[in-house]
């Protein structure tokens, strides 16, 4: 006369991820585990498809989970576990509407991007990319006392546009190559967090106009879309070197472009484009001073491994109703 075995929920995780977390999941013993099974972003209609009637859904930051997805869903989906930190894929308001939790990912990656961010700014600035090419094709002729020449830290005035947790690890690991003046702006001056590295709030204009090294560590929103456009880079000054390392969107490429071609501004380190990948034929490719990387912020072994644990984590207490080790509060 044998119980009948608990329901398993669905969970639909929406791309291959390191195995520890994918085995917390299915060791879970209590969701039922499809996966697209994959390295390459799952097409629409196999998420809609996985979806549906998911109590849970564990997605990357490549998969928009608009209202559609949600209604595809349907009432069952409990929890949302995103495998980063930022959730400008998300639609945060149809989330709520329908009380369904949100995991991500914060801190654990913070180091991982601040070190990127460093060495894709000195990357920039010191032009390494080009460097390296003229080893490889000839032009390395002899010691030049003007080849390859760049900008330096030493003595400068950074900029940080949202001091936020990485924001803030970029400013602390820089602070030991001798900058001079870190000026940061956000929603609001946040005295306490800015003592560390002595930073002065000031406006977003004065920023762009006084920083010798800008660099994009916020979020990606409404307010901050678009945010470097024609008039930003107009006001910077000519040997300003420009990183972003947070979301493609948070610039106006185009504007970019012009201000890199026309020599408004120094060069660009960008670890994040809009779209992603950048189609082979943008015009940002063709320019020697800007460095693109594919959005490695956070590709370390250790920090990718130590995401998936905390997404699946995020995931199951979403779908059992305990506190999650990292909710988003909204
Ligand atoms: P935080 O929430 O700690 O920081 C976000 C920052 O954005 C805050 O300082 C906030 O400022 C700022 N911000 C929000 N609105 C504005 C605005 N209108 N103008 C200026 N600044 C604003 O997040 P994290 O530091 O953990 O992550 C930041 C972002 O980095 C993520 O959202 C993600 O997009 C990106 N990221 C990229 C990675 C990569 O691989 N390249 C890896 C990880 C994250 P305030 O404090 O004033 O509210
Ligand atoms: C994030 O977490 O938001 C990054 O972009 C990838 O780690």
């Amino acid at each position: 006369f044998g119980m009948a075995a608990p329901q398993l929920m669905k969970v639909f995780v929406t791309r291959r991820i390191p195995q520890e977390g994918f085995e917390l999941l299915k060791q879970s013993g209590i969701c039922d585990v499809q996966q697209w099974d994959s390295d390459e972003p799952v097409p629409r209609e196999e998420l809609l498809k996985g979806i549906s009637g998911a109590h849970g859904v564990l997605c990357l930051l490549s998969e928009k989970i608009d209202k559609e997805v949600l209604d595809t869903a349907g009432n069952s989906l409990k929890v949302i576990s995103t495998f980063s930190v930022g959730y400008d894929h998300l639609a945060i308001e149809e989330i709520k509407k329908r009380g369904i939790r949100v995991g991500y990912t914060p801190d654990v990656l913070t180091d991982a991007t601040a070190e990127l961010t460093v060495a894709l700014l000195l990357a920039t600035a010191r032009r390494l990319p080009e460097a390296v090419e003229t080893v490889k094709n000839s032009e390395w002729t002899t010691w030049k006392p003007l080849h390859l020449c760049g900008y330096g830290l030493s003595n400068s005035t950074v900029g940080v546009v949202g001091l936020g947790r990485i924001g803030l690890a970029i400013a602390r690991r820089l602070k030991p190559f001798g900058v001079r003046k870190f000026l940061y702006t956000g929603q609001q001056p946040k005295p306490e967090i800015a003592a560390e590295i002595e930073g002065q709030f000031v406006p977003i204009n004065q920023l762009a106009e006084e920083s010798d090294f800008v660099i994009l560590s916020c979020a990606l929103t409404p307010q901050t879309q678009g945010l470097f456009n024609k008039q930003l880079f107009a006001k910077m000054k000519k040997t300003a070197v420009f990183i972003n390392s947070s979301r493609g969107a948070v610039v106006n490429q185009e504007d970019l472009y012009h201000a890199l071609s026309t020599g408004q501004i120094a060069a660009a380190g960008l670890d994040v484009t809009d779209p992603e990948p950048l189609p082979l034929n943008h015009p940002l490719l063709s320019l020697k001073n800007c460095v693109i990387l594919p959005h490695i912020g956070s590709a370390t072994y250790a920090t990718r491994t130590t995401m998936s644990i905390l997404t699946a984590r995020n995931l199951l207490a979403g779908l059992t109703g305990q506190e999650m080790p990292s909710e988003l509060q909204f």
